[in-house]
């Protein structure tokens, strides 16, 4: 199955008549797939880029053709005549310039007026995606990694959606943990060269950084501090309500500090430190006191979370660690029985080729782990939630991880060996944020920025550029918190998604505030120019989403804008004589460009 043309999209639409021409032009290659891209404006609109591929193929074959220059010609010559095309050139070595027909592209655009913008939406040969984002861990804030993963995920899941994918938004949130034996901890002495110091690496987050961290464990250290802070919690908060029926959060409070002051138990005190370790185990056996107490902690921490996404308009379902763990034991059984799991050190594992430590899935003590459990969820969401398309968003430390389950779904036979084709699972991984002093973003006192003081400054800095302008004199008090909150979150929003995701992004507050029916004819150059480029819509939302690269999406838009400057300065609107045709032109432009919004998860404003 492949991705199929619709109204909209130049690009595949030229493909199909390229597709012709090329059928014509080599009988004997029919498998050539047509090279159409968007080209600059000197040689055309776009361009065909066969020939020098095909000639290196039938060269030797007794070709009539002289060159690639020849091939172009042909397949120019075999080009079935169509309205979209205005004319046509062979350059260089066989490149065929194609410049699109003025009146198709006023057509094309006065029909998507008419018939909305969402026929121009991309088809896309899946009907359901999964995309993982947010994801944050309980009892801990939220950081500037999970607001990267928010953003990022929900502008993906927004273009999806519009390319109608039904698209189950899933905060796989850090709920659970894995039952740790704290004293037997599974010494894994792999590959000579990570020697494993447990002990302390065990205690990373609350002693401070361990000599030794192995390779092996740090997903294992990952569910040793979820877990462990669990019983830390729940043993603090039976201390405080020593009538654990009257807890609620009010009484809590900041949930923040109530973590500090249970660390400081925790750290203080060695005979409290054993009571924590034992509520784990309680917990994991299902005691339901302990259940109880851990539940309100996520009850409290996701009110936190949700906080933040109805600021940012961010809509989530979660489906937390803890949901998939009745699976687990299943799906290693499955696993098991195909082969793929392997007695290894006493705990059990799973080999990946080219990788040289092993996926492990049972720790020693038989206890789960990260990686058990997002076995388990890519299986459920395969099985049972029937998803061709899984897409995980998190920083790229993580990728390694990913790459590793996905290959063992790969073996397991779960996910088709070529990654191509569908049902497919995709780690969008993203760089870190930094600081202006070029180290991880963090506040003064070297803490982690808090994601709601983040919003909260981004927000007051914008509502005063608004009130330095004279809005406070202007509008309603409504008006001007609604365009702060506009104007400041979907700078954050933009200055994130701008950057191509991989790379490491600076956040800079300064800057990101900073960025600065008739009938439609386009004979004015600008007016062209802006038309073809509106036309680009669609190819831009697919390759954006195909990619999963948002920042392909935030270059048109930033490229439109442009456009729509330089013909609104060159080209009269109200009372000119094209006024009609070009109300339309800004229409259209206003329609693709909420829509751009809309994707970025951005708030336009619409007065300013
Ligand atoms: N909770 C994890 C973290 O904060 C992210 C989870 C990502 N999703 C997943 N299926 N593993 O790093």
């Amino acid at each position: 199955a492949k991705e199929e043309e619709n109204a909209g999209n130049v690009k595949r639409q030229l493909a199909k008549l390229f597709d012709e021409s090329l059928k014509a032009t080599v009988p004997n290659e029919p498998d050539v797939e047509p090279l159409v891209a968007a080209c600059t404006a000197k040689f055309g609109d776009y361009q065909c880029n066969n020939a020098m591929g095909l000639w290196s193929k039938i060269k030797g074959k007794g070709t009539e053709f002289r060159g690639p220059p020849a091939v172009g010609q042909a397949i120019m010559k075999n080009l079935p005549p169509s309205e979209m095309i205005e004319s046509c050139s062979v350059a260089g070595p066989g490149f065929v310039n194609v410049v699109l027909a003025k009146n198709w592209i006023a057509k094309t655009i006065q029909r998507m007026l008419i018939d909305g913008i969402e026929t121009w939406a991309p088809r896309f040969c899946v009907k359901k995606a999964v995309v993982d984002f947010s994801s944050p861990n309980i009892a801990k804030e939220m950081h500037v990694g999970h607001l990267r993963s928010t953003i990022i995920g929900d502008s993906l899941a927004r273009m999806l959606e519009f390319s109608n994918v039904e698209v189950l938004r899933r905060n796989h949130v850090g709920d659970w943990g894995t039952q740790v034996d704290l004293v037997s901890e599974n010494m894994y002495p792999l590959c000579g060269s990570f020697s494993c110091l447990l002990i302390s690496s065990l205690y990373i987050d609350f002693v401070g950084t361990p000599t030794f961290i192995s390779l092996h464990h740090s997903v294992q250290l990952k569910d040793f501090k979820h877990i462990l802070q669990f019983g830390m919690l729940i043993e603090h908060l039976f201390e405080k309500f020593p009538n654990f029926e009257d807890v609620n959060e009010t009484a809590i409070g900041d949930l923040q500090a109530f973590y500090k002051a249970s660390k400081q138990r925790f750290d203080s005190d060695p005979a409290f430190k054993e009571i924590a370790q034992k509520a784990v185990v309680r917990l994991q056996g299902g005691e339901p006191k302990y259940h109880q107490a851990w539940a309100q902690i996520c009850e409290i921490s996701r009110r936190e979370f949700d906080k933040v996404y109805q600021r940012l308009r961010v809509q989530l379902e979660e489906k937390g660690e803890s949901f998939y763990n009745p699976y687990i034991p299943g799906v290693i059984e499955a696993l098991t029985k195909l082969g793929l799991v392997e007695e290894s050190q006493g705990a059990r594992v799973i080999f990946i080729e080219g990788v040289n430590i092993p996926l492990i899935v049972v720790k020693s003590d038989g206890g789960f782990n990260y990686a058990s459990t997002d076995l388990t969820a890519l299986w459920y969401r395969l099985n049972e939630e029937k998803a061709e398309w899984i897409i995980y968003v998190t920083d790229v430390g993580q990728q390694q991880h990913f790459d590793m389950v996905f290959s063992a779904a790969k073996r397991a036979g779960w996910l088709p060996s070529d990654g191509s084709t569908y049902p497919k699972a995709s780690h969008v991984g993203f760089g870190l944020v930094l600081g202006e002093d070029g180290k991880r973003f963090r506040t003064r006192s070297s803490e982690v920025v808090r994601l709601v003081d983040l919003l909260d400054e981004a927000k007051s800095r914008s509502k005063m550029a608004l009130i330095e302008r004279g809005k406070a004199e202007e509008w309603t008090e409504e008006e001007l918190e609604q365009t702060a909150e506009a104007v400041g979150y979907g700078a954050v929003k933009y200055a994130d998604l701008k950057n191509n995701r991989l790379t490491n992004y600076t956040f800079n507050f300064d800057q990101m505030l900073n960025d600065k029916t008739g009938s439609l004819v386009l004979d004015h150059a600008d007016e062209r120019a802006l038309g073809l480029h509106l036309l680009q819509f669609s190819e831009v939302v697919e390759e954006a989403c195909s990619n999963l690269l948002p920042n392909v999406l935030c270059e048109y838009l930033y490229n439109l804008s442009e456009y729509f400057t330089k013909f609104y300065s060159n080209c009269q609107v109200v009372g000119s004589a094209e006024e009609t045709s070009r109300l339309l032109l800004c229409e259209a432009t206003a329609t693709v460009m909420r829509k751009c919004f809309y994707l970025l998860g951005i708030v336009p404003v619409y007065k300013i």
